[in-house]
């Protein structure tokens, strides 16, 4: 059964680990994601973007996927169903259609505006026992389409937010999606210190854990991120095993690949992928 992603968030952040959220975008990601976290006995959340959600054919056909998975599968860890990014539209949709948690993406509005909805979605997420995630200051790359600059946040702001009733806060600190360019200057330590003075006990999100060194990964879950985002990571694998596979060229006959075939060095690279960022978050043995 799904869990929302509140008890495991507090628990990783009293724990001094994090728990990752893998972005899924078809079967065989899901049922990768899920069969490693079985394997680690480590809680896990899959997080779906509105990109990828209409991708595999609206938020039903997720919910669908993804508890059909935990019961055949025999999931026995807690798992979270989380939409990333999500848009006032978006948010309520999945609300109804049975994730168990949602982020709300107002970092491009005005604080005004941004206070005013997270207020209306933090009452209907935790009407139906979900939990939500708000996001103060931009994270920079490129998501769905999107591009923004890597921000430090606002620590008040951050506080304003926290203070809303959002379960976990993603808070800009130079983080960015995607690869990270040559010229990055690392994580603000200073801001992530700062924001988690003023927000206590809640636990912290850091967005684009793609290419962020290790020690700096460890250092961030010292100073209160609880929950470690992961994309492109797994893409690049997937990518990357995928075309070997190709290129190697073992079609059947001319009668073209068998996609059950063709897919399952993705799965591999996707397990081996999770399997590497549950040990360095700490998260393996925890569920
Ligand atoms: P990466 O694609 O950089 O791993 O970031 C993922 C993410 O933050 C999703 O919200």
């Amino acid at each position: 059964m799904l869990v929302s992603a509140t008890e495991m968030l507090k628990k990783a952040k009293a724990g001094h680990y994090a728990v990752g959220q893998f972005n899924i975008n078809n079967l065989e990601w899901t049922k990768a994601i899920l069969l490693t976290a079985k394997e680690l006995k480590s809680p896990v959340i899959l997080g779906v973007s509105e990109g990828a959600g209409k991708y595999m054919g609206g938020y039903d056909v997720v919910v669908g996927m993804v508890n059909g998975l935990l019961k055949d599968l025999d999931i026995d860890v807690p798992v979270a169903l989380h939409l990333d990014h999500g848009t006032v539209e978006g948010c309520n949709k999945c609300i109804e259609a049975g994730f168990s948690s949602i982020m709300f993406d107002g970092s491009h509005y005005a604080l005004d505006e941004n206070v005013q909805k997270t207020t209306e979605l933090v009452a209907k997420a935790h009407g139906k026992g979900m939990s939500i995630e708000a996001e103060v200051g931009s994270i920079g790359g490129e998501e769905d389409g999107v591009i923004g600059m890597g921000e430090c946040a606002d620590p008040k702001e951050c506080k304003a937010i926290a203070d809303l009733g959002v379960d976990f806060l993603a808070a800009g600190i130079g983080n960015i999606h995607g690869k990270y360019p040559a010229n990055w200057k690392g994580l603000s330590f200073e801001t992530l210190d700062a924001v988690q003075q003023l927000t206590g006990d809640l636990p912290l999100v850091l967005h684009g854990g793609t290419g962020i060194p290790a020690d700096m990964i460890k250092k961030a879950i010292s100073l209160g991120v609880a929950k470690i985002n992961v994309n492109t990571e797994c893409q690049l694998a997937f990518a990357a095993a995928t075309r070997k596979y190709v290129e190697a060229g073992k079609d059947l006959e001319g009668k073209g690949f068998d996609p059950r075939k063709l897919l399952a060095p993705g799965f591999e690279a996707i397990k081996a992928t999770v399997k590497e960022k549950m040990e360095l978050f700490g998260s393996v043995g925890k569920a």
